[in-house]
């Protein structure tokens, strides 16, 4: 008898996640200036977004940075040009870039920073690229959003 309510409450949890969706993720950046996804989509049942960034490498935020910045994926490469200009005080974004959609601060090594994203405001004027404005690090540390 007890096993078989054991059974009924495992059944209740393992379905939990298909009622309701997941608003937020992880992505890791590394000391090997890499992000350890290239692609997110956030559930458009979610009214906000949460990312969080975990430089799991070991190297300080002035040597190997990391932020997790969002944009219209034709904004990036002017945001990232700019985003150089305004330095590390500034996290390598133009103070205010009303181009940016969400963005952490820089962090180093064993560090980790959130934003929560409206997801309201993504519905339109897609595609959306998220990208490390540390100079240098966007070849290789980008990729997508979509909201699905
Ligand atoms: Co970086």
């Amino acid at each position: 008898m007890k096993m078989q309510w054991l059974g009924l409450a495992l059944l209740a949890f393992a379905s939990t996640p298909l009622l309701a969706a997941e608003c937020s993720t992880t992505i890791e950046g590394n000391d090997m200036m890499q992000f350890n996804t290239s692609s997110i989509t956030v559930p458009a049942s979610c009214t906000e977004f949460t990312v969080t960034l975990k430089h799991v490498g070991k190297l300080a935020r002035n040597v190997m940075g990391h932020n997790w910045v969002l944009t219209k994926t034709a904004d990036m490469q002017a945001v990232e040009a700019d985003g150089i200009k305004a330095g590390l005080d500034n996290n390598y974004l133009k103070p205010d870039d009303a181009r940016v959609i969400a963005h952490t601060k820089i962090i180093g090594g064993g560090e980790s920073a959130s934003v929560t994203i409206d997801v309201a405001a993504l519905k339109t004027g897609g595609p959306y690229s998220f990208f490390c404005s540390y100079p240098g690090h966007s070849g290789l540390m980008k990729g997508t959003l979509k909201v699905e």
